[in-house]
C-alpha cells in the first residue's frame, strides 16, 4: 500500500489525516494518510523508513518545518526563500522540500474570495513563520504595500529586511493600539498569523487588533482555525466586514499538497467539509 502522512510532534490537534483521507478515498487513489508523530531523536532515521517507492510525499508541521530543510535531498526556490518546508514530495526517490503554506493561503483568497492581491495594501500581524510564508507569497502576487505588526519590534524588522530583498518597501511597528491607527486606516487586507485567539494558546479571549479600530471595508483574515470564530473574526463580523477564517488556509495548503502528490486535481469542497468536520467532533 502507498502511504502518505504528516510529521510532526505532537500530532493530536492535527486534523490533516481526516481531510487527505476524503480526498484520496474520492479520487479511489490506494494510499493510506498516517500520522507520523515522530520525536526530534527519531527524525534521521524516520527520514530512512520512507525512502522507497511506496512512499508518496508528506505534510510536515510544528516543530519541524525549517529542521526538514536539511533533511531531503531538494528543495523548491520559494521553499528557499521561505526557509521552511511544510510538504515532501517523492520524485523517483528523490525527496523533494516543497512550501505550499503560501501559495495555499494565496489559491484560498483569488479561489474562494475572488481577492486579487496585486497592488493591494496589506497589514499582517505576527513575524514568525506563518507571515513568512504569507509575506513571500503576497510579494510575489505584486501587492504594493505591506506592514508587519509584531508584539517583538526586532523580529517584524528582521522579517522586513529579509523581504525586503524583493523590491518592496516594507514598514515594521510594534503591535499596538496606537501604531495601529495609521496602517488600519488604509489597508485593504489584514492577516492575523498570531496565535492570539488561538483555543488553548497563549492569549484565547482577546482579539490581536482592537475591536474598535477594525476597519469595515478590508477583509480581515485570521489563520487561526481552532475556534472557527476567533474573537477577531467574531469582532469583525459585527463590523460587518468581509471576513476570511483560518481553515480555508490549512485546508488549501494541504489542496496544493495533494495535488503535488498525486498529480490529480484536488476535491476542495470535499476537503473542506471533511475538515470542518474534524474540528467539529
Ligand atoms: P508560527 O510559525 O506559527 O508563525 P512563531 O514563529 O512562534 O509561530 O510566531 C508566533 C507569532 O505570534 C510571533 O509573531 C509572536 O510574537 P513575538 O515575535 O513577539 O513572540 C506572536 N505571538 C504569540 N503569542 C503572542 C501574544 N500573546 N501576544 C502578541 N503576539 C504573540
Amino acid at each position: 500500500m502507498k502511504r502518505i502522512g504528516i510529521l510532526g510532534y505532537p500530532l493530536s490537534h492535527s486534523i490533516s489525516p481526516e481531510f487527505q483521507q476524503a480526498a484520496l478515498y474520492h479520487h479511489e487513489i490506494k494510499a493510506t494518510f498516517h500520522r507520523w508523530e515522530v520525536t526530534a531523536d527519531d527524525l534521521n532515521s524516520f527520514f530512512e523508513t520512507i525512502r522507497d517507492s511506496n512512499f508518496i510525499g508528506a505534510s510536515v508541521t510544528i516543530p519541524y518545518k525549517e529542521k526538514c530543510l536539511d533533511l531531503v535531498d531538494e528543495i523548491t526556490e520559494s521553499a528557499r526563500l521561505i526557509g521552511a518546508i511544510n510538504c515532501i514530495v517523492n520524485r523517483d526517490n528523490v525527496l523533494v522540500g516543497h512550501n505550499t503554506d503560501g501559495s495555499g493561503f494565496i489559491r484560498a483568497l483569488k479561489t474562494k474570495y475572488g481577492f486579487e492581491p496585486s497592488d493591494k495594501k496589506v497589514l499582517i500581524i505576527g513575524a514568525g513563520g506563518a507571515a513568512k510564508a504569507i509575506a513571500y507569497s503576497l510579494i510575489q502576487e505584486g501587492i504594493s504595500q505591506l506592514t508587519i505588526a509584531n508584539r517583538t519590534i526586532t523580529r517584524a524588522e528582521e522579517l522586513a529586511q529579509r523581504l525586503e530583498r524583493n523590491g518592496l518597501k516594507i514598514n515594521s511597528i510594534k503591535l499596538d493600539k496606537q501604531t495601529l491607527v495609521a496602517p488600519l486606516s488604509n489597508v485593504d487586507l489584514i492577516v492575523n498569523t498570531t496565535s492570539i485567539g488561538m483555543k488553548n494558546g497563549p492569549d484565547p479571549q482577546h482579539s490581536p487588533i482592537p475591536p474598535d479600530l477594525i476597519p469595515q471595508n478590508a477583509i480581515i483574515n485570521d489563520i487561526v482555525y481552532n475556534p472557527i470564530e476567533t474573537p477577531l473574526i467574531k469582532a469583525a463580523k459585527l463590523k460587518q466586514a468581509p471576513t476570511i477564517g483560518g481553515l480555508d488556509m490549512l485546508v488549501y495548503q494541504g489542496v496544493e499538497a495533494f495535488e503535488l502528490w498525486t498529480k490529480t486535481l484536488a476535491p476542495e469542497t470535499i476537503m473542506y467539509d471533511a475538515a470542518q468536520k474534524a474540528l467539529r467532533s
